[in-house]
């Protein structure tokens, strides 16, 4: 059925749940005889290392030997306080910044040491939900889909039409295609973006807070997808988030960035039992702890002319 006809259609017009695989069967539609990557056996290198990373914004630092390992296949969650460095930690991946000391490995290869048309090969490769990331306004929800395979490839127009439509049907929008960003939800538009971050099936994808000003409706739901789609589609995910409950639930590792490195990395279980002080505050079972809720500054004596009264 697939090398007949115009199967892409036939693909298009297939009920598709979440989790249908299209990376499957997109490379059996090119490559009949290729073996499939989801029969290998799993490649026991991690697909994003960072060893012994050092960074800072002039002589500010914000990493001093950070290390951590996003093992392939998996969605590892990176959590921490605001301004901690998880979207530097993110662009350092990426190759927007690089690293002062020690190394950023992804699919194997040194970021640091890339050159420019290197780099673009990488970023071929990954996907990026960025932080506050809006979809283009003047765009459809179709054409938002459709703007990184227009920008990266040359497909003809008939199969930008089939990918974008599985993606946005992978997201549950097919039927929303020809609406204006301004013309759906908060929610909708989130599904969108990762819609987006897929179009050109990355081995990697980065979300930068994807669960930002959600309601918690949309929120679950973006996050099953999140989930969904790494397992259907056989990618790595590292995803930013401040949403403990939600994101212990997805994610195979939590890394937890304070500090200028990862105080803690492992299971949500075993970062749930850590006693490091500072997770203990950030994942919510101490209400109070080395992060003050009061930021430095005069006494309420002080300011208030109450020194020295009763
Ligand atoms: N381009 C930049 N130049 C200078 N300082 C920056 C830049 N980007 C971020 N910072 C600072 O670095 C720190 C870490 O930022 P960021 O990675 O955005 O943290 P997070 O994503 O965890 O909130 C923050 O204090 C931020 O103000
Ligand atoms: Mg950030």
């Amino acid at each position: 059925m697939w090398a007949q006809g115009r199967p892409l259609e036939c693909l298009a017009l297939l009920p598709q749940p979440a989790a249908f695989p299209f990376r499957r069967h997109w490379l059996f539609l090119f490559f009949p005889a290729m073996p499939q990557p989801f029969d290998a056996p799993q490649d026991a290198a991690p697909l994003v290392e960072l060893r012994g990373v050092r960074f800072g914004y002039g002589a500010r630092p914000i990493f001093n030997e950070l290390s951590l390992a996003v093992p392939r296949g998996s969605v590892t969650a990176l959590m921490g306080a605001s301004g901690g460095g998880k979207t530097t930690l993110l662009r350092l991946i990426g190759g927007q910044a690089r690293a002062q000391a020690g190394q950023v490995l992804v699919f194997g290869q040194d970021v640091g040491q890339m050159n420019a048309s290197q780099l673009y090969t990488m970023r071929r490769r990954m996907g990026m939900l960025f932080q506050f990331g809006a979809l283009f306004t003047d765009l459809s929800v179709f054409e938002n889909v459709a703007f990184p395979l227009r920008e990266h490839t040359s497909l003809p127009e008939e199969l930008i039409r089939d990918i974008v439509l599985m993606k946005l049907g992978a997201v549950g929008l097919r039927g929303a295609r020809r609406l204006m960003p301004g013309e759906v939800s908060g929610g909708m538009a989130r599904r969108v973006a990762l819609a987006r971050a897929i179009a050109l099936d990355p081995e990697l994808v980065m979300y930068d807070e994807p669960f930002a000003g959600l309601d918690p409706i949309s929120l679950h739901t973006a996050a099953r997808l999140i989930r969904q789609l790494n397992d259907a589609l056989g990618i790595t995910s590292i995803i930013v988030s401040h949403d403990v409950a939600e994101t212990f639930e997805i994610a195979d590792r939590i890394a937890i960035l304070a500090d200028g490195g990862i105080i803690a990395d492992g299971t949500p279980a075993e970062v749930a039992a850590s006693e490091h002080p500072l997770v203990r505050q950030f994942i919510g079972v101490e209400a109070d702890g080395p992060v003050q809720f009061h930021y430095p500054g005069p006494t309420v004596e002080q300011d208030f002319g109450t020194e020295g009264a009763a």
